[in-house]
């Protein structure tokens, strides 16, 4: 059974061939994104195509996938802001994703990305390198008794929420559904506005959604606490990345941290050493030395990979071959 894969790097075919020893399936990886310009690719009579972040789904690429046989889209990652869900329904196919694979990872590199801001590592590793041990610039701040304001409790956000409160920290949090075993272990919700007002450090742990493009603007910039920190390991348009530009050079924003750009589907996951870059956005924000910029990394682990692969290939079969699907994979 053929499954092709889009935007395929090394480390997708290493973990999923590896898994696909279960099952048989006949790969095929595209390093390509998935978009009008490429579905044309997808032979007639493909059961199932298996798609990542910045794969574009839209209505007209999901017509021409169903008028190709395409029955499943897997995409193997947990966020669905690029699938036009109402368009795969109407077009009767399945889409699942990975809800949950070690949330743990990307609360982690949420914070290494703080930690790296607070205490400046990226710039000492550079230095020492110099044999330069002076530390004049590396000023760095406690995160010991900080108030963290966390936006989205979900997976991540909770493993992020327990880790800021073995910090020491106090972990101030927004979510329209508040966890009671969060609250119980120290974190207190209050609404959106109180925690951009309180927040030394906040981090962003919600999906995107039409509601909340652009959550953090220009109004909640003024909202938040002059000497901020803001991190976002959750989706680019999360951002105003003009407002935010903007914050920045006001000092209003001390350091932000991003793993995730909302134009990144031109840059994110490929080798741009020897290109230009034509997006001034991102050249600007690289160019503050108070800005921590990473590739959309914070999932990329062993434990992470291994997952994915294996809750994207079990769904596949599970959809293709007409068995039970596993509970919270379906979409539509
Ligand atoms: P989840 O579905 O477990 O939790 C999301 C939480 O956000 C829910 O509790 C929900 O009630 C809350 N929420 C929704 N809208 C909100 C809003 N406007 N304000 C505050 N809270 C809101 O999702 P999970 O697994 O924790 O993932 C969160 C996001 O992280 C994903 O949607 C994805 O965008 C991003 N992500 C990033 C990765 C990376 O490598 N950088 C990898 C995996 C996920």
């Amino acid at each position: 059974m053929k499954v092709v894969f889009f935007s395929a790097k090394q480390y997708d075919k290493q973990f999923f061939n590896r898994e696909n020893e279960k099952y048989g399936f006949a790969p095929e990886y595209l390093e390509t994104h998935l978009g009008p310009h490429i579905v044309n690719a997808v032979e007639n009579g493909t059961p199932a195509v298996c798609v990542f972040v910045n794969d574009k789904l839209t209505a007209e690429v999901i017509a021409v996938l169903a008028a190709k046989g395409v029955k499943v889209i897997a995409l193997r990652c947990a966020g669905f802001n690029n699938v036009d869900l109402d368009a795969a329904k109407a077009h009767g196919i399945r889409v699942c994703r990975v809800p949950a694979y070690s949330p743990e990872a990307v609360a982690e590199h949420a914070v290494a990305m703080l930690l790296t801001l607070n205490r400046k590592t990226h710039k000492a590793y550079n230095r020492v390198r110099e044999q330069n041990f002076s530390l004049n610039g590396l000023l760095g701040f406690n995160l010991y008794g900080k108030t963290v304001g966390v936006i989205g409790t979900g997976k991540i956000g909770r493993a992020f929420c327990r880790i800021m409160l073995g910090f020491g920290c106090r972990v101030l949090a927004f979510d329209p559904y508040p966890d009671e075993a969060l609250e119980k272990g120290g974190v207190v919700y209050l609404p959106f506005g109180e925690v951009l007002r309180e927040a030394d450090v906040l981090s962003l742990h919600c999906p995107l959604t039409p509601d909340n493009k652009y959550l953090i603007n220009r109004e909640a910039i003024r909202q938040m606490k002059k000497g901020v920190t803001v991190i976002n390991t959750s989706r680019g348009a999360l951002l105003n990345t003009h407002d935010v530009t903007e914050g920045l050079k006001s000092g209003h924003i001390a350091y932000l941290g991003i793993d995730v750009y909302e134009q990144e589907e031109k840059l994110f996951f490929k080798d741009l050493s020897a290109a230009i870059i034509e997006d001034d956005m991102i050249q600007r924000l690289m160019s503050f030395p108070n800005v921590l910029v990473t590739g959309h990394q914070a999932f990329f682990t062993e434990e992470a990979l291994s997952q994915i692969a294996e809750i994207t290939m079990r769904s596949i079969d599970q959809l293709c071959n007409g068995k039970p699907v596993s509970e919270g994979v379906l979409l539509a």
